[in-house]
């Protein structure tokens, strides 16, 4: 058993990682911690009652620990009316968009959710999009809470190690989802995971967990061998039975291949992995031009709820990293665990 398992009382190195806008339920995570993974919550999106409610209902379902995930607050940027007003006029259904949040109420947010972790006796708290304040580390720590940073670069894990992160979770650029890049970087910062783990692993003394594209034992082997202490994964979650994500997505899932993604500033202004569907084909020609994060994001809210409801993939995001052609399947939490650390396998 490794520093990181032992950390977290886990008899798989596996966390599933926590997917904001649906597919990390809370049968999903009770699941995976049931068999000995760590299971995750992701309060992005969410209000902080649900958020509430989510971790009762996972704690009905598991004794086990689990975990929740924080989007950590950005600067935001300033954009001209007349940006906005052109890219409403080219987002299907933008005009319904709820335009006012604010910074400070990002604050608030993410503040609450703090409140509601350190209340509820969640002993895992993990963060993405950035370093945690002081403030939320030290009331964490307080409370015995293990804490998770991403990185998906040397200089960000080294970062959040001296910032009091207990774990550190390197995200290939292979992973599905948002990148969790928050430093300035003079090339480009989508970095692959073959040569992040071992960098990263060299740099910092906090166990280092392998994400992006990994969906096997191979992968799980693999990323051990070059240092990390874990694993986590999101797509190959993403087509659990337990998941939250809808039969459409998970059919895009089924069928995708690994050079069906890309990453894309289109949905939310952030850099995503998904798999490149129409909306994404359309607009390609306004990829670099896209609103920063938040505001994309809210602006495509409507047109991503409306596909939803419709069951059409072609308007949806469907984030999903290039390990998918393993995806051939519907499968349970309990075949994709056995099959990532088969039993007697040590690692
Ligand atoms: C649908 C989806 C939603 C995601 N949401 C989050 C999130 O809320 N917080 C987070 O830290 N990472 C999020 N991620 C990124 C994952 O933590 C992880 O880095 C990624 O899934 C690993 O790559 P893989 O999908 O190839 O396994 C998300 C990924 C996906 C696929």
């Amino acid at each position: 058993m490794n520093e990181f398992m032992k950390l977290l009382s886990l008899s798989k190195p596996v966390i599933q990682a926590p997917m904001a806008g649906g597919p990390a339920t809370p049968p999903l995570a009770a699941a995976v911690s049931n068999y000995g993974g760590l299971g995750s919550l992701a309060s992005g999106y969410l209000t902080p009652e649900t958020l509430k409610r989510q971790i009762e209902e996972t704690k009905q379902l598991t004794s086990a620990q689990f975990q929740v995930n924080l989007f950590v607050p950005e600067k935001r940027e300033k954009v001209s009316r007349k940006k906005i007003e052109d890219w409403q006029n080219k987002i299907p259904l933008s005009q319904s968009a709820e335009l006012e949040t604010d910074e400070e109420q990002d604050w608030n947010d993410f503040y609450e959710k703090i409140d509601i972790v350190l209340n509820s006796g969640v002993k895992v708290c993990s963060f993405t999009f950035g370093v945690p304040p002081v403030d939320a580390v030290k009331e964490l720590k307080k409370r015995d809470c293990c804490l998770i940073g991403t990185a998906v670069s040397v200089d960000e894990a080294v970062l959040l190690e001296e910032k009091g992160m207990d774990i550190i979770v390197v995200q290939g650029s292979e992973a599905g989802g948002h990148r969790g890049a928050f430093l300035h970087t003079k090339g480009e910062a989508a970095v692959g995971l073959i040569a992040l783990i071992p960098q990263a692993a060299d740099h910092v003394s906090v166990p280092v967990i392998a994400a992006g594209g990994i969906y096997d034992k191979r992968g799980v082997a693999a990323s051990f061998a070059l240092g990390a202490q874990g694993v986590q994964l999101g797509t190959a979650f993403l087509a659990c039975m337990e998941s939250g994500t809808s039969a459409v997505y998970k059919q895009k899932l089924i069928e995708a291949a690994e050079t069906d993604t890309r990453l894309t500033r289109l949905f939310s202004g952030k850099p995503a992995r998904g798999i490149v569907n129409q909306w994404m084909e359309d607009r390609r020609i306004d990829e670099d031009n896209a609103l920063p994060y938040p505001l994309q994001n809210t602006l495509t809210k409507p047109m991503r709820k409306q596909a939803q409801l419709e069951g059409n993939p072609e308007s949806m995001s469907l984030w999903c990293g290039q390990g998918v052609r393993a995806a051939t399947k519907q499968t349970t939490v309990k075949e994709l665990m056995d099959q990532l650390v088969p039993a007697g396998v040590i690692l």
